[in-house]
């Protein structure tokens, strides 16, 4: 290293707080910190700006409807369609040859969609959609990798008012069948395969696996072709070809049908404290002005921009920040369908160099193998083009954040630290770039019109610099409305913490640790549930815990998560074996097998370890918290209090030494 790039590397490490830099802040969407009172001042009514992105059928009669609260209504009675927001209005507007979807394939072959090609192909897809008997309400799963018929796939439910489920690609058969089977989803929309560093992934496999555990009749699947000669697939009776299907409703006009604000856009499933998936339902009105308006106001997003979120549109982060908030906006949307380092590891950076990308969306975990593989991949290619950096999905570590400030965004870059979740819709923590100063590992303040806090057990708020639990005081747009088909569990998930139900209060209850600054910067700290958070990926304990016990030979089983450079987070299972079984590398594989079988290979655990017995408290819990350290590696407290304190040196043991 220089003597000029040392210092500079001492003086960035140093540094605490950034100031937006002065470049960007001409050009910003938002630079008037009066937003925040202005929010303030006029809550409810400031949502309104938001619902003003949109094109509305109807006029709304209210901002919000609290009268049944926690079932919070947003633009009552207005109607609006998502798919009309995010194609035709944009073509009406002159706009048509803007380009609205940039697809990278993996194997460096491109598609790109111009905003009147993509309302074409919506067309098609969802008058073939139609034909199929699919109507208003039903609900429609996808089941697909980053192929850009999955974004047309969305905006055609979207259009016909058909809910979508998407299915992140990567999950189980058995996680299909679940999530097919809690959304009596009777259609399905999947692929033959994908491709993943050269090789081609069989799908149509594990759908047809996924297929034979759902419960009731599924009336037709459609299967897009990717691999094409690249694998041999036969369809089932009720399974049609994608292109050949769609080829008969070409040229198809389909009017966009006016959707109650409140009718369901789609539902996302996501893992909660239980093994069973929980289905968050969205609404059309609410959480497209949410994720139209934090993209407008947080992301910066105009319509001559090249913006690039390299989620999976499998996930909330793809949803609302590569599909629904950026072409709302009428932007150009990058979408890429592979891994970051195929074929070599400057592909995200060869990427941003060749669309000349104006804003870049990442995950923590991301930047974390960025930097391990480092500097000079970006270096090799001109990221001039950048003028703002976000990340999403865990914290990220000061050391992180200054590298992707400095590496990637040249110091001109202003970097949103964007906390939120499935359930939020859309980003509720994180500074404005035109506004606000950054702080390295602090999301930032809660946004304009969010009152989130950070509380005491009590629900008292606590003092700058101490730890406390995320809360959320007012209702805003994005928000989830229910947990599909069960109300009650809605309740008890979000709204029992802190709640007076009785006084008709209601707080939201993120189930995230946070501490809190005396400028209202926020911190997170992490999960306070049973869910744990694998590059950025959110998977509950429970359900890799159900996988495990499922196994002949386990008895017991707790999986917690460990530190983990890359990751953020790593899976560590321990288990009991059963009578007359052994710890033996056999049942660990078969304990692998089924947590692949069960969930996908992103829960893969780092360790599988096998004890004949769990530290558990007198009263017989099991001390995950313990079991955290060791898989982390950090100092062991006092295990006093333990029923079985001679356990626990067993476990790090084996741990420490495998
Ligand atoms: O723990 C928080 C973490 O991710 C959780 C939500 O996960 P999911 O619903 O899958 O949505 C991820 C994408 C929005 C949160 O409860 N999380 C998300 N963003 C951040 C974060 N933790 C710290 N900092 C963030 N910026």
């Amino acid at each position: 290293m220089s003597q000029d790039n040392a210092d500079l590397e001492a003086r960035l490490a140093e540094q605490d707080t950034f100031e937006p830099p002065e470049s960007f802040v001409e050009q910003a969407n938002i630079t008037d910190p009066g937003i925040y009172e202005e929010f303030e001042e006029n809550w409810p009514g400031c949502w309104e700006r938001a619902a003003d992105l949109l094109s509305w059928d109807e006029e709304y009669d209210a901002v919000l409807d609290d009268s049944d609260a926690p079932f919070y209504e947003w633009f009552t009675n207005g109607e609006i369609n998502a798919s009309y927001n995010c194609l035709d209005r944009h073509v009406e507007d002159g706009a048509g040859d803007n380009v609205a979807i940039e697809w990278e394939g993996e194997l460096g072959e491109t598609r790109t969609y111009t905003y009147e090609e993509l309302l074409d192909e919506v067309e098609d897809t969802a008058a073939m959609l139609r034909g199929l008997g699919v109507e208003e309400d039903d609900i429609v799963t996808l089941y697909m990798p980053m192929i850009p018929e999955l974004p047309i796939a969305m905006l055609a439910c979207a259009r016909i008012g058909a809910p979508h489920s998407v299915v992140f690609a990567g999950f189980s058969a058995d996680a299909l069948a679940t999530r097919m089977n809690s959304a009596d989803s009777e259609y399905l929309i999947t692929c033959d395969g994908y491709y993943r560093r050269g090789d081609a992934l069989d799908h149509i496999s594990k759908t047809n696996e996924g297929l034979e555990g759902v419960e009731h009749e599924v009336s037709d699947v459609v299967v897009v072709d990717r691999l094409g000669d690249d694998l041999d697939h036969e369809l089932a009776d009720n399974q049609h070809d994608y292109d050949d299907l769609v080829a008969e409703y070409e040229g198809s006009t389909v009017e966009p049908v006016a959707r109650d604000s409140e009718d369901m856009l789609f539902l996302m499933y996501t893992s909660g404290t239980t093994g069973q998936p929980k289905g968050v339902k969205h609404t059309t009105g609410g959480y497209l002005a949410y994720s139209a308006w934090t993209s407008h106001a947080v992301l910066d997003i105009e319509a001559d921009d090249t913006y690039w979120c390299s989620a999976d549109i499998g996930w909330i982060t793809g949803h609302s920040y590569i599909v629904y908030g950026p072409l709302a906006l009428g932007t150009t949307s990058v979408m890429y369908e592979g891994t970051p380092d195929y074929p070599d590891k400057d592909r995200m950076w060869e990427i941003v160099e060749k669309n000349e990308v104006d804003i870049f969306y990442t995950a923590p975990t991301a930047i974390r193998a960025f930097m391990k593989w480092g500097e000079e991949y970006p270096a090799q290619h001109d990221l001039s083009s950048l003028r703002l950096l976000g990340t999403v999905g865990e914290p990220i570590n000061p050391r992180a954040w200054k590298w992707y400030y400095k590496h990637i965004g040249n110091e001109e870059c202003p970097i949103v630290d964007t906390w939120w979740q499935t359930e939020t819709g859309g980003m509720m923590i994180t500074t404005l770039p035109g506004v606000c100063e950054m702080k390295p590992g602090s999301a930032g303040p809660p946004l304009p019109g969010i009152d989130a806090q950070v509380v005491d057990a009590n629900g008292e708020e606590v003092d700058a610099g101490q730890a406390g639990y995320v809360t959320v005081n007012n209702p805003w747009p994005g928000m989830l409305r229910t947990l599909y088909d069960n109300d009650e569990r809605f309740i008890n998930e979000y709204w029992n913490e802190y709640s007076d139900a009785e006084a008709d209060e209601w707080v939201y209850f993120p189930e995230d640790g946070a501490k809190i600054d005396e400028d209202d910067y926020i911190t997170i700290l992490g999960r306070v549930d049973d869910v744990i958070n694998v590059s950025g990926h959110r998977l509950g304990t429970m359900e890799i815990e159900s996988a495990v016990v499922g196994v002949e030979g386990v008895a017991e089983a707790a999986v917690v998560g460990g530190d983990h450079e890359v990751k953020g987070e790593a899976v560590y299972v321990y288990a009991i074996p059963e009578d007359g079984y052994e710890g033996s590398a056999e049942l660990e594989e078969r304990a692998a097998e089924a947590i692949l079988d069960s969930i996908g290979p992103i829960a893969k655990p780092e360790e599988i370890v096998f004890t004949h017995e769990l530290p558990k408290t007198r009263s017989g819990k099991i001390m995950r918290r313990l079991l955290e350290d060791i898989a982390s590696g950090n100092e062991l407290g006092n295990t006093s209090t333990l029923r079985n304190p001679d356990v626990v040196d067993d476990i790090a043991e084996q741990v420490s030494t495998d």
